[in-house]
């Protein structure tokens, strides 16, 4: 979510650059920075308006200004006058739609300052971008066009900015002076939008009437609006308290980027504070261990080879990156959360979460995505969801699954514990996103709102008879041979000769069958996508039972998708899943028809049948594949249970 795409930014200085590059930096060394975002619709003017804040500051190379000027002449849509806009919608094509169409990231500082500046598209189909530019934001500058008021995208971006956690927002009332900066206007506006406001649970928020493109309350206080007191926007950019100092405040938490070992005598732990402040003496936690120790070194910027590089700190904030040593030897590692001792975050394995939806490809209820935590990364599934957000009239809806843009409340299950907190506390530790297994694309940002507490109720029990007593017992070592293939290729009839072949042999085996599980266990499930991810996770967890049982295993499932073969066979230890490719052609699999489905469904009688309206990913690595238009069930069968036995 924090991958900052810089495009076109307005590279900014001021005299002190030209005369003293030293004293230039010393004094923009120790400002603040804060970062914010623009939200509103396509002409409410929010390039204008940042166009100005970089203009009025002084901020502007003279040879862009001149460019700008001559721009503006041609293409800007202010006749005469320098057209702001032009200064950052920077694209051609932007400019020819009229439309920002990325969230484009601008620097720019003043004497007290530095600020970061996204600025979000107003469209729909946009909320991935607002959510990019607004989850690293301390505050967010909602405008609005004083003719207009507040419209449905004013509503649709406050949501968004509050429910990403911004607590600062300033609603901008521009274009006043095509209201006469009138009043009235204004005031009508601010109580229809604190009634809005309110009603999604936003508390506080600072009103200022301006007009960006002619400068009123911008930098300078204006004098067309004698009756507004408050600040003008620079001024209150320059003064609203950030994030990071927010953040300073909490108890400490440093996820753990990486273990700093540059020889024998050095093990540190390395990563960027989250909140709070460390020093050495304190007593610490490292989750989800839970093993405490004591901060004894706080190095900064290790080198390659040393450590030292600004010396050892005294106390480290949030927004530091550093490098801690214990006292004690404990473990601790990448992913792995530094916490004070008698305040540690929670961990969980079931949480209810909010989402906001960014890929095309709608989400899978129970398929396994990788979950981004920080620096923790472990699999999830999302269960179905509960409701999804109507993000212009707030209403809560029903839904299957969370499509593009989609913003919607649902369960979610790791494989692991995660070390985490609500992301209304903290939003390094209760943010995350969803990455496809398969294509390593961010699908969904993430934010934590509790964890599940049946979860925590819940514990393993330890028996004494383990899958090594069971195996021995039995003389043989498990194994899952995992049949894959399309409905007709053959998978039941080699799984069955498999099996008739070990049974001869003295082994001890199940045979789990598509057709058969679906008659008991699986009865309610038919063969939609989700039912289909059920099915195999069903299966799976019987067949790892079975394996723990001391049992070879056959399974003979269509088993359509990659992504949860996959996840069986992260299920069991190395080496015991077997994935064995059953490869018959469609048309082939078509003109045996054994079971008439696929004339069924070529006739339309029968739908998502698989490979004629449903996919089938073919295995892209399975240990065995078996071509059935060049060998026979009985030769296959043959080679399986060799090529099992062969390594046993
Ligand atoms: S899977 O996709 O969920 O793995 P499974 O192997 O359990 O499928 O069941 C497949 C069997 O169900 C097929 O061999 C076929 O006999 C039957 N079947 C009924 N409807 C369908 C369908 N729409 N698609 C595939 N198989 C179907």
């Amino acid at each position: 979510m924090s991958d900052i795409a810089t495009k076109d930014a307005v590279y900014v200085t001021d005299s002190l650059i030209a005369e003293d590059i030293d004293a230039y930096l010393e004094s923009h060394e120790h400002k603040t920075m804060l970062r914010f975002i623009t939200c509103g619709s396509v002409d409410d003017g929010k390039s204008t308006l940042i166009g100005r804040m970089l203009y009025d500051s002084k901020m502007i190379f003279e040879d862009q200004l001149d460019a700008l000027t001559a721009d503006s002449k041609k293409v800007g849509t202010q006749g005469q006058d320098i057209d702001f806009a032009l200064l950052v919608d920077g694209l051609a094509a932007e400019r020819e739609q009229g439309i920002t169409i990325d969230v484009a990231y601008r620097f720019f500082n003043t004497e007290k300052r530095k600020f970061i500046v996204a600025d979000c598209p107003g469209h729909e189909q946009y909320t991935r971008n607002m959510v990019t530019g607004a989850s690293t934001a301390d505050l967010a500058v909602i405008l609005i066009d004083a003719r207009k008021g507040v419209l449905v995208q004013t509503r649709r971006h406050s949501y968004l900015c509050h429910l990403i956690g911004i607590k600062n927002i300033v609603l901008a009332v521009n274009k006043m002076d095509l209201v006469d900066y009138d009043h009235a206007v204004f005031d009508a506006i601010v109580k229809d939008y604190t009634e809005f406001a309110h009603s999604i649970g936003i508390d506080t928020f600072t009103a200022m009437p301006i007009s960006g493109f002619k400068g009123d309350n911008i930098t300078t206080k204006s004098d067309n609006t004698p009756w507004y007191t408050g600040p003008t926007l620079i001024e209150h950019l320059e003064t609203v308290e950030v994030l990071s100092s927010v953040d300073a405040d909490k108890p400490f938490r440093l996820p753990v980027q990486w273990v700093n070992r540059p020889n024998l005598d050095f093990r540190g732990f390395s990563g960027l504070i989250a909140t709070g402040s460390v020093k050495p003496g304190d007593k610490i936690r490292v989750l989800p261990s839970g093993k405490t120790s004591t901060i004894t070194r706080i190095v900064t910027m290790p080198t390659l080879g040393g450590v030292e590089g600004d010396g050892d700190l005294e106390e480290a904030t949030a927004g530091q990156s550093i490098t801690v040593t214990f006292a004690d030897e404990i473990d601790c590692s990448r992913g792995s959360v530094i916490s004070t001792a008698d305040n540690p975050p929670q961990t969980a394995d079931q949480f209810e979460s909010t989402f906001v939806w960014l890929a095309d490809e709608a989400m899978t209820a129970g398929r396994a995505y990788w979950l981004k935590l920080g620096t923790q990364m472990v699999s999830a599934t999302v269960h179905e969801p509960k409701y999804t957000v109507n993000v212009n009239t707030m209403e809560h809806m029903a839904a299957k699954t969370l499509e593009l843009n989609a913003i919607g409340v649902a369960e979610l299950t790791t494989d692991k514990a995660v070390v985490f907190e609500p992301y209304a506390d903290n939003r390094t530790l209760g943010g995350f996103i969803l990455i496809d297994k398969m294509t390593n694309a961010t699908v969904a940002a993430g934010m934590i709102n509790f964890s599940l507490r049946r979860s925590q109720n819940v514990h393993w029990q330890a028996t004494d008879i383990g899958r090594k007593q069971h195996a021995d017992l039995k003389n043989q070592k498990p194994a899952l041979l995992w049949f894959t293939g399309l409905s007709g290729s053959g998978k039941s009839t080699i799984a069955n000769l498999v099996e008739k072949k070990l049974y001869r042999m003295n082994r001890h085996t199940f045979l789990l069958d598509g057709d058969n599980v679906r008659h008991g266990l699986n009865k309610d499930l038919g063969f939609t996508e989700a039912d289909r991810i059920e099915n195999i996770r069903r299966v799976g967890e019987v067949a790892k039972l079975m394996t723990d049982s001391g049992l070879i295993v056959i399974t003979a499932f269509i088993s359509p998708f990659q992504a949860e073969r996959d996840m069986v066979r992260g299920m069991l230890p190395e080496g015991e899943f077997i994935e064995v490719f059953i490869d018959t052609p469609l048309r082939v699999a078509e003109s045996r028809d054994v079971k008439g489905l696929y004339k069924k469904a070529r006739a339309g009688e029968l739908k998502n049948f698989t490979g004629i309206d449903s996919p089938y990913e073919a295995p892209r690595n399975p240990e065995i594949r078996i071509d059935t238009t060049a060998i026979t069930p009985e030769e296959a069968a043959d080679l399986i249970v060799n090529t099992l036995l062969g390594d046993a």
